[in-house]
């Protein structure tokens, strides 16, 4: 199993990382626009192997696309991350041009390849995939929702004094501020709704914290968010190559799912060796489905900035 990561800068190198560390993958290629930079983060993590027990083997390369041939997933994180402030959509003037040419290097050296994309802003990008490849639609999958999730469980968790493990919650819908849709009607703490252990006031608070996760630690740390980033990456990685069937929130082309049409945005899939093997209608309150509505028309607005 062959995975490429481009962007050696520290989502890239998180996602290697997690998959180097969880060995499902036999190699791991690390491509950078930067000089020796790729080479230099492939090889500080090769001498981790030893430490962390993995045989992955993980390799950089400048630019050079060869080094990608036969890729089986490769995930583009490349472009520029969010300053404080900044919203991912205010992103899009740069890194649309750089996921154009990074997912066409990547389809030449392997057109069987199954695509994650991961820079902002996401829905966009990964709609950008769509319209400029010629990659069926259930090997373009945007990565978003599994990081929002993730940090509404953190969030639940946290208000109810829980351990994460006892959470599970779902965050779909555009991955933006204002566009996420946290699923609270169907959270829970081990198979209890977490209603019954929280306020309604509560669970607004959770989910206002949850759409704004990552703005609050580009916040802090003055730059995007990156262990969590990385981590929810390696997770899809890991479902595909490990062909789980695993269900994710992740952005996908819909053709009338969700009542929405000509549109990449979070919706549960099941991940599998084939990509995105289903979509999975689950049932929506009517709350949460104008939301859903309402986050498709800003994701459909942002790409409407797109040059295609
Ligand atoms: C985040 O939410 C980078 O969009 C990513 O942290």
């Amino acid at each position: 199993m062959k995975v490429t990561v481009v962007g050696a800068g520290a989502v890239g190198a998180s996602c290697a990382e997690y998959i180097a560390i969880k060995d499902f993958a036999s190699e791991v290629v690390l491509v950078d626009i930067k000089e020796g930079y790729a080479e230099g983060k492939a090889m500080d993590l090769m001498q981790t192997a030893s430490l962390n027990g993995f045989d992955t083997k993980i390799t950089g390369t400048t630019g050079d696309y060869s080094k990608t041939a036969g890729s089986d997933i490769a995930v583009i994180t490349s472009g520029i991350p969010r300053k404080p402030g900044m919203t991912r959509e205010e992103l899009i003037g740069i890194n649309a041009g750089i996921v154009k040419t990074v997912s066409s290097n990547l389809i030449e050296h392997s057109p069987n390849v199954i695509l994650i994309v991961v820079s902002n802003p996401m829905d966009t990008m990964t709609y950008l995939v769509h319209k400029t490849t010629s990659l069926p639609k259930n090997r373009i999958i945007g990565m978003g929702g599994a990081l929002d999730s993730a940090r509404f469980k953190y969030r639940l968790a946290e208000a109810m004094e829980a351990p994460i493990s006892d959470i599970d919650g779902m965050v779909i819908g555009g991955h933006s501020d204002k566009g996420m849709v946290p699923l609270t009607s169907h959270a829970t703490r081990n198979s209890i709704r977490v209603s019954e252990f929280l306020s309604d006031e509560r669970l607004e608070q959770v989910a206002a914290d949850t759409k704004v996760g990552g703005a609050t630690l580009t916040g802090l740390l003055g730059t995007s968010a990156w262990y969590a980033p990385g981590a929810a990456v390696s997770a899809l990685v890991q479902a595909i190559a490990c062909d789980q069937k695993k269900m994710f929130p992740c952005s996908t082309y819909l053709e009338g799912e969700y009542g929405l049409n000509d549109i990449c945005i979070g919706v549960p899939v099941l991940l599998g060796k084939n990509g995105i093997e289903k979509i999975v209608d689950v049932p929506l309150s009517d709350a949460e489905k104008a939301k859903m509505q309402e986050s498709a028309e800003g994701v459909t607005k942002t790409n409407g900035l797109l040059e295609l």
